[in-house]
């Protein structure tokens, strides 16, 4: 793990946050319901957002970003349970939530088809799943490029791949897709995906 990384992440992300991304998270997690799941959850910066779940748990496998994200959940207003752990083995039984979400984290997942497999068997029949991601552009110059940089890009920013086809990934692994919109000249994606079992 990258600790430079998670040291100054809330640090590097406050512009982006300030400017485009707070209103994005918004948006999109006002669509978050009942029991949610949150699949690395950083420092909890999606904790002030939800407003109408009834209780979240926060899967984080890095320590440094966990001990942020417990103090974050202190102001929520929601009740939000921080828990160490990886997206591709969720401790949970099959069918536990009614929402599950992930920020900017399927770039970074090693092995984000297991992580989304994970996430259909513990999310309930027609529950809800929201995803706020960058993906790799279809422009054939842009993607070459973040092709090209992914490899020292992965290196600085604690394994995130600036090339992945995310929001494809969500649909192939069988979810519902019933909302798309495109970001920042399509960089940047949220999709909110029915779980149809
Ligand atoms: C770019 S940060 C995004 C953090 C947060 N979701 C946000 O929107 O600010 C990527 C996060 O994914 C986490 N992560 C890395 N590997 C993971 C895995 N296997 N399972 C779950 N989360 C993981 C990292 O520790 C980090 O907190």
């Amino acid at each position: 793990m990258n600790s430079l990384f998670s040291k100054y992440y809330d640090t590097l992300m406050g512009p982006l946050e300030r400017k485009y991304f707070a209103r994005i998270r918004v948006d999109l997690l006002k669509e978050a319901r009942g029991n949610v799941l949150e699949i690395g959850s950083g420092t909890g910066l999606n904790f002030g957002y939800y407003t109408h779940a009834e209780k979240v748990t926060a899967l984080e496998p890095n320590p440094k970003m966990t001990r942020k994200a417990s103090q974050r959940a202190t102001h929520a207003t929601v009740p939000i349970e921080v828990i160490f752990g990886n997206a591709e083995t969720l401790p949970f039984e099959d069918n536990t939530f009614d929402t599950i979400v992930g920020t900017l984290v399927l770039c970074t997942i090693p092995d984000p088809e297991k992580a989304l497999s994970e996430i259909r068997r513990v999310c309930k029949n027609d529950g809800i799943v929201l995803f706020f991601e960058h993906i790799r552009l279809n422009n054939r110059y842009l993607g070459k490029l973040q092709d090209f940089l992914t490899p020292v890009w992965r290196h600085l920013c604690d394994g995130c791949h600036l090339n992945r086809n995310s929001s494809d990934l969500i649909k192939q692994i069988g979810f519902k897709v019933v909302g798309e919109t495109r970001y920042f000249r399509n960089i940047c994606v949220t999709v909110i995906a029915i779980n149809k079992k």
